[in-house]
């Protein structure tokens, strides 16, 4: 099977959906310009979607839609779930043992890829520790991948996507971001594996472009603002009146929330400078 992500595919942003209606949203941007797609689900979507239903859902409407779009496992910490992602057709998955010691990671990280290979799918892992927003500036540095694990890493595994912690995180940044650009040439020096960027919410459109203009940068989180996108959709509804006036209609509301996230997923995809 053709690896959807290679280093020389396409550069991608990777949307984290949760349901049918949010997934379709994201789509329909993708599909307008004529553009494949991943969309990722999180592992307690994952866990709370009838994930045979999703998965159908997805792949018939991409096809109606001439798009490919690819279905990627994000975070997953146990075999269990990466066992059922890959049995019910997921494309991509994350193994993220990032929070263990490098021998451990590297050790979970081949499991899982032998596990994907058999039926293949792309695997992912993660080096140093992507931070979340609660955390202090000083955590997010700390997180920050050591180029000489990286380098451990890439050579004593079999992935097809690395996530390494260069500062960026999960959620709303405190301040400015400090991103280590550098590591991402340096990384491309030693490796030639798509690199991903977590924690691609909050970062401005000059930022996102100049990620993008490393060519071995491959794929970018976008999870925090498809949130925000959904809360805005329902905000503005309220206060368009669309409630109020109508009484109160949840198409109303569904239709505005479907265009506030297919709206944020198309000025991503503007970024990306292609029809195809
Ligand atoms: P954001 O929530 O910051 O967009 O991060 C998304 C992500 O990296 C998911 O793995």
């Amino acid at each position: 099977m053709v690896k959807y992500i290679s280093s020389n595919s396409p550069q991608y942003f990777a949307f984290n959906v949760w349901s049918i209606p949010s997934a379709k949203a994201v789509m329909d941007a993708a599909s307008q310009l004529k553009c494949d797609i991943i969309l990722q689900t999180s592992m307690k979507a994952f866990q709370q979607l009838d994930i045979e239903e999703f998965h159908a859902y997805v792949k018939s409407y991409s096809q109606k839609k001439k798009i490919n779009t690819y279905l990627h496992l994000d975070h997953c910490r146990t075999l269990d779930w990466i066992h059922t992602a890959i049995e019910y057709g997921w494309d991509s998955v994350m193994i993220d043992a990032s929070d263990k010691p490098l021998d451990e990671n590297i050790r979970l990280t081949n499991e899982v890829a032998d596990l994907a290979a058999r039926k293949g799918v792309l695997v992912e892992a993660e080096v140093g520790q992507i931070r979340g927003q609660e955390d202090e500036i000083s955590s997010v540095e700390a997180g920050i991948a050591r180029m000489e694990d990286i380098d451990r890493f890439v050579k004593n595994t079999r992935i097809d996507m690395l996530a390494a912690a260069i500062g960026t995180v999960h959620g709303q940044y405190k301040g400015v971001p400090n991103l280590h650009y550098q590591m991402i040439s340096e990384i491309n020096e030693i490796t030639d594996i798509p690199f991903v960027i977590h924690g691609g919410s909050g970062l401005s459109d000059e930022i996102l472009s100049r990620l993008l203009s490393y060519r071995n940068v491959k794929k970018i989180n976008i999870s925090t603002e498809v949130k925000l996108a959904y809360k805005c959709g329902i905000e503005e509804s309220i206060c368009k009146n669309g409630v109020e006036k109508s009484g109160f209609d949840p198409l109303v509301i569904n239709s505005q929330i479907h265009t506030s996230i297919q709206n944020m997923t198309t000025n991503k995809l503007r970024l990306l400078g292609r029809t195809s």
